[in-house]
């Protein structure tokens, strides 16, 4: 069984066929992809790369997870972006929605840092590992990246100061370039084991490489069942599949036409399981970096439904219409909860005892598309028979397969990200970072002016 597609109730906002039409152009672009021709074609690592993976290498990124899980109570991963978010999204997915409360003894605590430069959150972070046997997974493919440098230094030194250089050897892991940045040239002088995140594969489609694989298994899930989910999608989405039946190149064709036909320029990934919510920001870096460019592209908005029916259901309902809707559901929960019964039914809800709560979640599912639909909002619904690594696998490939040829029909470069350089450019002249000396004179007058 595999993950679903249903773009129905999306096709209704488009002429009878345009998605029919798309057929050619979605060809070419899988084409483009398969013999390495399109725009970006120096990153197509990710493409076959489930395929790719052998249980050795797995063994091998396992066998590292257990000596973390063996000798830290607490694992930091950091890394930010594509060198962030995958892992993030699976653990937040699978993992149980109180962790860090229940202390369960059976699992490192897993937390992320070098995700941005607040000073309170280092100082607290720092604070809370303080006396704690912890371990670092330091992940960044350039090894130069600001945000994750700057944790790393700070997370490296109180390391050793707490378990002595040596030990800490033992429980500082890198996720670098094979050869270049900082995280190499530090990772190869210390001594640290290290795993290379290949040159042919961008942060935002490295989840399925050790970026996304070390955290996840250090977390206690099963990283063979998640890159099995994602080889039998890598089989179910692959070129000779017939198009009517190949699940991203339909969800790359309805929204390409949305956006092109319907005036549909925001797409808003929902779900109704808070735990997703960490998918819904891996997918929108995976979107957004991809599409956003040559002052074009779909924007990647996300919701957390119910939750946000009480604040952006407004807007969603009767606000701009330029926007539809792909969500995330979960067919079957992993755990039942039953509606009481109460004999006083001050609340006037037991019409709904006995019910499992998934019940009502389901309605107010149908209920929120049938209302959306009605209100202007196309939507689009893929569905996964449980929240589990195999279909959380699958789910990983299905958008990562679409959101390439969703940017080949929009007709850009999917794989670069030149624009995300200008912060950093600015943020370096300002800090007088050496080698910026021009550009700091020049924003420096500009600030004057
Ligand atoms: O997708 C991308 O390329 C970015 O989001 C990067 O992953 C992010 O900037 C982190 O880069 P690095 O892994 O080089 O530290």
């Amino acid at each position: 069984e595999n993950i679903q597609l249903d773009i129905r109730k999306a096709t209704q906002f488009l002429n009878a066929g345009v998605v029919e039409g798309y057929e050619s152009k979605v060809k070419e672009a899988q084409e483009a992809l398969e013999n390495a021709t399109c725009p970006g074609n120096d990153f197509l690592g990710w493409l076959h790369l489930p395929s790719e993976i052998t249980e050795e290498f797995l063994n091998s990124v396992q066998a590292v997870a257990n000596t973390l899980r063996e000798k830290c109570e607490v694992v930091v991963v950091a890394g930010i972006g594509g060198s962030y978010l995958g892992a993030r999204a699976v653990i937040e997915a699978l993992g149980n929605s109180f962790a860090w409360l229940v202390g369960d003894k059976k699992n490192p605590v897993i937390l992320f840092a070098g995700n941005n430069i607040g000073e309170d959150y280092l100082a607290e972070l720092t604070a809370y590992l303080k006396g704690k046997k912890f371990g670092v997974i330091n992940i960044s493919k350039s090894g130069t990246t600001t945000e994750t440098a700057l944790t790393f230094r700070l997370l490296k030194k109180q390391c050793e100061e707490q378990m002595g250089k040596e030990a800490a050897k033992d429980v500082i892991v890198a996720i670098t370039d094979a050869h270049k940045g900082a995280a190499r040239a530090a990772a190869d002088k210390e001594g640290y084991k290290t795993f290379v995140i290949p040159d042919n594969v961008g942060g935002r489609f490295s989840v399925l490489t050790p970026v996304g694989l070390l955290p996840i298994a250090v977390a206690g899930f099963d990283i063979k069942a998640l890159v099995s989910g994602a080889q039998d999608m890598e089989k179910a989405t692959a070129s000779d599949v017939a198009y009517a039946d190949n699940i991203s190149a339909q969800y790359a064709a309805v929204r390409q036409a949305l956006y092109t036909q319907a005036g549909k320029k925001i797409e808003i990934i929902a779900n109704y399981q808070p735990k997703l919510h960490f998918i819904a920001e891996w997918w929108k870096q995976l979107y957004g970096e991809s599409e956003g460019k040559d002052h074009k592209g779909i924007f990647p908005a996300a919701c957390d439904f119910t939750t946000d029916l009480h604040s952006m259901g407004q807007w969603i309902q009767d606000g701009e219409r330029t926007i539809f809707e792909t969500v995330i559901s979960i067919e079957e929960p992993n755990n039942k909860v039953l509606f009481p019964h109460d004999d006083e039914n001050l609340d006037g809800l037991n019409f709904l005892e006995g019910k499992r709560v998934d019940e009502v979640n389901k309605m107010a599912e149908l209920g929120t598309k049938l209302a959306h639909v009605d209100g202007g909002v196309p939507n689009i619904r893929i569905s996964m028979p449980k929240l589990n690594e195999y279909y959380i696998g699958q789910l990983i490939y299905f958008f990562e397969k679409a959101c390439g040829i969703s940017g080949l029909l929009e007709e850009v470069n999917p794989f670069n990200q030149p624009g995300v350089e200008a912060y950093k450019k600015n943020m370096f002249a300002l800090l007088n970072k050496p080698g910026y000396e021009a550009d700091s004179k020049a924003i420096q007058e500009r600030l004057a002016k």
